[in-house]
């Protein structure tokens, strides 16, 4: 209590002394934050001092602290450092104020303190009006939409606020500020506009400063259809799903499926899937459904269906020897498409036929075409095998190549024309001679009992030009084998065949014996078509 008494004489001359060292202009001002320590220097003199006292110049001066130490501090929050500067604890609002040390030496001298305190920001509230929200906290929202941005906080002075946006692999750029809150709308987002956008909130007192960094993606839904296909991957045998849906942002989640049923076959980014040989059947589909978060609800799909090829083929050609003979091999209905190998059964079974100047391939679309030049019978006679191969199955469908001497057959053929001709002219003659009534009776007569032999005629004359014509009439009889054929696709259809073309070899050789004598199976009547089998085996080079 007796410590106090001598506080009024010393505040009065401290009032004038006071106003003195303002009109000086010598204050300082130091800068603290709530919850923190404080320290006020008494001025910045360092050598030895006097008795210091503080005190706090509010509506009257209030003695806080002296280096006396019989007189305690007005508050145990104040104590003193280094016997002169006034150390707070715990800083609160209402610490902030002006601050007056006295020292008291053989010259009293004062000093002030403008003490201000800043508070926070401690939090930074950010709004961000967007679709969604991703499970790692991305925002994202669609191409073309609105967004709303907002950010709000508090401090002690009021903060500035600013927004800033980072594009990425580019720098931040602001996008204006302000005092407390900031808002702006974006219309009509659009992909530059994805990336990090940072509201601030800065205590310009204190320097203290918060943010929130919010990434925004702006999601596209894809622009192009769904589409799925299915082929056969470059490694051999294995099917490839391939699904696409492009122009979307991110990509789509594609999953495939087995229909019907649903057996999941994968989920990929990709849309891609490899199948290997035992999942595979003839008929069997797959279903791939496209799902992308900014796309329809339900998603997109699509179905393919797989097939095994189906082949036509001629089962039967004829070559001249020295000329050229086309075989044609038709795939259809295979799913993917099918690879497409001739194979040549002479010595050994199966032998892939690589193109050369003898033999030329082409293929086209799902055709393909083994052209034979300068046939030789030694050589090229025998089957030739087209296989189409899919990762669904494989088929196979045999094409005998029987290689002839061009010249006797057309010289042969000749000479039953003349002979028939000259035959017919020679009876025409005669009954002619005798009575053209007669002629007319016995005209009808020949017509009724021997119209076979005319007809063996005709179809002589019409297979003397289908030899020469490289056997085109044959193919027109294959078609309809080729029909039951493809109920049958792998069953060759060589014997029935061999049937229909030995009927006409029969119909020849009964106009002219001299057929046998090139070595053409000796066929009395159609009823030996087995015996003719036999004969063709043999006929065979082996
Ligand atoms: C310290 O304070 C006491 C009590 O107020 C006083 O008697 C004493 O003179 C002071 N000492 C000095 C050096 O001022
Ligand atoms: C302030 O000082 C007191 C005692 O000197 C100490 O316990 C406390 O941790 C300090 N606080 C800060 C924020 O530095
Ligand atoms: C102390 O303050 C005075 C007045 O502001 C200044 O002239 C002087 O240079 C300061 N001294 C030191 C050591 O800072
Ligand atoms: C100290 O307080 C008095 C009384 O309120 C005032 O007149 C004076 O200007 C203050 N001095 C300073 C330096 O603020
Ligand atoms: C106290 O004095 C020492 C030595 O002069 C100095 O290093 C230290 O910073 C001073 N402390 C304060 C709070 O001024
Ligand atoms: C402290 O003094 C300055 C003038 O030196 C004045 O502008 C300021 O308002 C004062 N602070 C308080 C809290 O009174
Ligand atoms: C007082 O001031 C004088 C001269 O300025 C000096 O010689 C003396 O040492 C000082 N005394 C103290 C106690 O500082
Ligand atoms: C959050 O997830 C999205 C989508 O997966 C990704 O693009 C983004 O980079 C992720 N962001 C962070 C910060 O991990
Ligand atoms: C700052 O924000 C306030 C309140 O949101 C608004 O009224 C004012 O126009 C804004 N100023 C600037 C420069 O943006
Ligand atoms: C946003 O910032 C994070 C962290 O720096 C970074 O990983 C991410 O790529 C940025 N996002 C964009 C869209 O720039
Ligand atoms: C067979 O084809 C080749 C090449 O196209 C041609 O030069 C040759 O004349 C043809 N031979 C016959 C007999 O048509
Ligand atoms: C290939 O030849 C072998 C024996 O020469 C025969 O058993 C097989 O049926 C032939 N294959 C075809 C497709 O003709």
């Amino acid at each position: 209590m007796a410590a106090r008494a001598p506080e009024p004489q010393v505040l009065l001359c401290l009032g004038a002394l006071l106003a003195r060292w303002v009109a000086a202009g010598l204050e300082a001002v130091v800068i603290g934050e709530v919850h923190e320590n404080m320290t006020l220097p008494c001025g910045n003199i360092s050598e030895t001092r006097g008795l210091v006292t503080w005190y706090r110049n509010d509506s009257e001066p209030i003695f806080l602290l002296s280096s006396n130490s019989s007189r305690p501090p007005a508050k145990p929050r104040f104590s003193l450092v280094n016997a002169s500067s006034l150390h707070i604890e715990a800083l609160s609002l209402q610490d902030e104020g002006n601050y007056t040390c006295w020292e008291a030496l053989n010259v009293t001298r004062w000093f002030q303190v403008w003490l201000q305190v800043a508070s926070g920001p401690y939090q930074v509230e950010v709004n961000i009006s967007t679709t969604g929200v991703l499970p790692n906290g991305t925002l994202y929202t669609t191409r073309g939409s609105r967004v709303d941005f907002s950010c709000a906080s508090s401090s002690r002075p009021p903060p500035m606020i600013e927004w800033w946006f980072q594009a990425p692999d580019s720098k931040a750029e602001p996008f204006g500020n302000n005092l407390t809150a900031s808002c702006f709308t974006l219309l009509l987002m659009s992909q530059n506009l994805q990336g990090n956008y940072t509201c601030l909130a800065k205590n310009l007192l204190s320097g203290r400063q918060r943010s929130v960094t919010s990434e925004l993606l702006v999601y596209a839904p894809p622009l192009s259809d769904l589409e799925c296909w299915a082929e056969m991957s470059p490694r051999l045998f294995l099917l490839q799903l391939t699904c696409r849906w492009d122009g979307g942002y991110p990509d789509p989640n594609f999953l495939w499926t087995e229909e019907p049923g649903g057996v999941v076959v994968g989920t990929s980014k990709l849309g891609v899937e490899m199948l290997n040989r035992s999942q595979l059947s003839d008929g069997k589909k797959f279903k791939c459904v496209g799902s992308h978060i900014a796309g329809p609800e339900s998603g997109a799909s699509c179905v393919v269906q797989i097939r095994s090829p189906s082949l036509l083929s001629e089962p039967m050609k004829t070559c001249f020897v020295g000329g050229n003979v086309t075989l044609t091999c038709l795939v259809s209905g295979a799913y993917p498409s099918a690879k497409i190998l001739w194979l040549r059964n002479l010595t050994q079974p199966e032998v892939v036929v690589q193109p050369s100047s003898h033999y030329v391939i082409s293929q086209k679309g799902q055709s393909s075409t083994l052209t034979i030049q300068n046939c030789s019978q030694d050589l090229d006679e025998g089957y030739y095998v087209c296989r189409a191969e899919n990762p669904v199955g494989v088929r196979e469908v045999a094409t005998w190549l029987s290689v002839k001497e061009p010249l006797n057959i057309v010289g042969i053929v000749g000479t039953i024309v003349s002979l028939l001709l000259l035959g017919l002219a020679i009876v025409s003659g005669l009954l002619l001679y005798y009575s053209p009534v007669f002629c007319w009776k016995l005209g009808n007569t020949i017509r009724g009992q021997d119209m076979g032999d005319v007809m063996v005629l005709v179809d002589e004359e019409e297979e003397a030009e289908e030899e020469e014509n490289a056997a085109e009439e044959e193919e027109e009889e294959e078609e309809e084998e080729e029909e039951e054929e493809a109920n049958e696709r792998e069953a060759f259809p060589k014997e029935m065949h061999k049937h229909g073309h030995i009927h006409r070899v029969t119909a020849l050789v009964n106009g002219n014996i001299d057929w046998m004598a090139n070595g053409l199976p000796p066929l009395q009547d159609e009823s030996s078509e087995q015996q003719s089998d036999l004969v063709h085996e043999e006929d065979r080079p082996v």
